[in-house]
């Protein structure tokens, strides 16, 4: 045989063209494009079917330790299963330093758990204490390694950075060639709102939006914007849950500035609302920015077909809910402030948006494929290898039947958690077969990808994410000399 693999008679979508197209893969690459190819030593028949580049999902929490008493549900084997379930191929995650150590140990760590993973991988570095000698001697070592981009985090008691602290590692990652995503939330904001709602005894889930409404996220956001400016410094906003914030990231990008943006799932289809379920259950919807409006969603939508926001993640971020008495683990009266943050999501994020934004046409195909990988593969560094269906690309496909009604249920997503906040939730559209580099991980919605197949992504120095060379005024504060 001409192929080891040829997937026959599907249609090929890419951010730019969609067309009718067998696909020749040979080594786990993507060697041939077009109709009638020569015989593979396997073949898929993919008529009716669209053939997708796998999923990137950028914003995963994949057996992350975190502070405190909650634990990750997922290992990197579950997780990956999952993801993989979903059409997703590579997941970016996160190694974390904790306060006081170091990232490269965080990182040790965390490649040596995500070894066990069926898709491939690499990670945002979680600055939490960004000392001199972590900035100037580990975080160099490290993007040298592959490990292009950082997070910060400028709320979360455990996590957050100054502002002083953020423009140092801004202007570090300028220095290095690497991005910086950014959680944006006006931290002492939050804590002023908390404070004021635990003592009115307004502790219930829902009450976690009440403590953070929308100007405390698109105060921040604009913050982030200006010192992104002001350092000629490219940075990647992180969840992004509605209209107003998005505002602040078009203006930022009309003034010609390398702000991106992404947004979540979850804030295209759950509300505030959802915090307020019956009894405890709303616990299973807090994450932070909290869950919005109808218009919220809407506008997000708008700012997707505008280009605003770029890319769609999961934030997967799973906590179980279940005690052994099967009540809520974090206890039935617990304030909103002991509930963790964030919901797992990694197998609904494609199909959620192929059937909210293709199948209502919100969107089109290509912007599908863009927002779910081509884009994420471009601002990340990965692409042309990842995020596309192209002679030379690794062999990440998502197989997907357009017309497969679902009804997302747990046991559907197949995670380590014991609930989804999508639990019932229906949509038109999943994928039937998941390959990673030519080998199904996923075939007919049973994972068969075995743990320890996925690869880590080394990540190295890219165009897109090198700053202007534009400063607001005459001088370059980062590198201090005149601009
Ligand atoms: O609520 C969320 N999003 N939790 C996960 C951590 C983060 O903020 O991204
Ligand atoms: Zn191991
Ligand atoms: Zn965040
Ligand atoms: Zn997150």
């Amino acid at each position: 045989p001409e192929f080891d693999l040829v997937i026959r008679n599907g249609t090929v979508a890419t951010a730019s063209d969609v067309f009718g197209s067998d696909v020749g893969i040979t080594g786990g690459q993507v060697v041939a494009l077009g109709r009638g190819l020569g015989a593979g030593a396997k073949e898929i028949d993919a008529t009716g079917r669209l053939v997708l580049p796998g999923g990137i999902d950028s914003h995963t929490h994949i057996e992350e330790p975190r502070g405190g008493p909650t634990v990750n549900a997922d290992s990197f084997a579950s997780g990956s299963a999952s993801a993989a379930v979903g059409g997703t191929t590579t997941v970016i995650g996160f190694a974390r330093q904790e306060r006081g150590g170091s990232i490269a140990q965080g990182v040790a760590e965390h490649l040596e758990r995500a070894r066990h993973s069926r898709i491939d991988y690499g990670f945002h570095l979680i600055l939490t204490d960004p000392r001199p000698e972590i900035l100037e001697e580990e975080l160099p070592r490290l993007v040298e390694q592959g490990h292009r981009s950082f997070k910060i985090f400028l709320t979360y008691a455990g996590a957050r950075i100054t502002d002083d602290q953020a423009l140092e590692v801004l202007a570090a990652a300028r220095r290095l060639g690497a991005l910086t995503c950014i959680h944006a939330e006006h931290h002492e904001l939050i804590e002023f709102h908390t404070r004021a709602l635990l003592k009115a005894g307004l502790t219930a889930p829902k009450h976690h939006a009440w403590a953070k409404p929308m100007v405390v996220e698109r105060e921040c956001v604009h913050r982030v914007c200006a010192m992104a400016e002001a350092l000629d410094v490219p940075i990647q906003v992180f969840h992004v849950s509605g209209g107003e914030s998005a505002e602040e990231i078009e203006r930022a990008q009309r003034r010609g500035l390398k702000v991106w943006a992404e947004t979540c799932t979850q804030y295209l289809v759950l509300t505030a609302e959802d915090l307020d379920r019956p009894g405890f259950e709303g616990a299973k919807y807090v994450c932070s920015p909290a869950p919005r409006s109808r218009a919220d969603q809407a506008a997000l939508w708008e700012m997707i077909r505008r280009g605003v926001i770029g890319n769609i993640t999961s934030d997967h971020a799973p906590t179980r809910y279940a005690g052994p008495d099967g009540k809520s683990a974090f206890g039935e009266d617990a304030p909103f402030t002991r509930i963790p943050n964030g919901v797992p999501g990694l197998a609904v994020r494609m199909p959620v948006l192929f059937s909210e934004g293709v199948v209502k046409g919100r969107i089109d195909l290509p912007t599908f494929v863009s927002i779910t990988a081509t884009h994420a593969a471009k601002l990340f560094g990965l692409h042309p290898r990842k995020g596309t269906i192209a002679v030379g690309s690794d062999a990440d496909i998502a197989i997907w039947d357009p017309a497969k009604r679902v009804t997302i249920t747990q046991a559907v997503v197949q995670d380590a958690n014991d609930h989804t906040p999508y639990e019932g939730f229906e949509v038109t559209g999943w994928p039937e077969t998941t390959l990673v580099r030519g080998v199904p991980v996923v075939e007919g919605g049973r994972v068969v990808g075995a743990p320890g197949h996925g690869r880590f992504l080394p990540r190295g120095p890219y165009e897109m994410i090198k700053p202007r060379g534009i400063f607001p005024g005459p001088f370059n504060p980062v590198d201090g000399v005149p601009a």
